[in-house]
């Protein structure tokens, strides 16, 4: 973490790792529950945790305030496009299903069976929309990005990372979620 040499687009490129094990016990979850099983709220409120202080705040926060914003202001129409009109609405797509969630799980609660569906729905939803989102990063956006940002840029947007990861470090952010999934992929797998 204290190498200056720290390449942020392959630390993203690692976190989707993680994002991806936990799309994968979204979608058991769901499957569970579709079965009959009786849901477990608080592995379902952990899954929502990760999804928000992991895969939003930490992982689209860096993209966001780090590198698509480097994009949009030095790639000219294209970065614009790619970002505004792709990336960044997906990020937004993907707060309202678990906005959604989150209102499903509570209706659940007080005993609407129907809510089961909107749960599924939008956890499944999620997973979908961020393994595709995730694969055109992977393999188009960070690439473009590699292929047309100054080195200068690169090197600055490597930096800011650095500082943005030991700051998270202190709060011990990624040692906890990456424990979280651990955790809940034994359940869920
Ligand atoms: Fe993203
Ligand atoms: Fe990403």
């Amino acid at each position: 973490m204290n190498n200056p040499e720290m390449n942020s687009i392959q630390l993203m490129i690692d976190e989707h790792v993680y994002i991806k094990r936990m799309l994968q016990v979204l979608r058991k979850a769901s499957f569970n529950l579709l079965k009959g099983e009786t849901p477990d709220y608080d592995d379902f409120y952990k899954m929502i945790d990760f999804v928000k202080t992991y895969a939003d705040d930490h992982h689209h926060g860096k993209e966001e305030k780090l590198l698509f914003n480097r994009m949009e202001e030095e790639l000219g129409d294209t970065g614009k496009v790619i970002i505004k009109q792709g990336m960044l609405v997906e990020h937004d797509m993907g707060r309202f299903h678990m906005a959604e969630l989150r209102k499903a799980l509570e209706e659940l609660k007080k005993g609407n069976e129907e809510a089961k569906l909107d749960i599924i729905a939008n956890a499944v939803g999620y997973a979908n929309l961020l393994a595709r989102h995730i694969d055109k990063e992977d393999n188009v956006v960070y690439r473009f990005a590699e292929r047309e940002l100054t080195k200068e840029t690169l090197e600055e947007v490597n930096h800011q990372c650095q500082a943005f990861e030991a700051k998270q470090a202190e709060l011990g952010i990624q040692s906890k979620y990456i424990a979280l999934v651990d955790e809940l992929e034994r359940k869920y797998s």
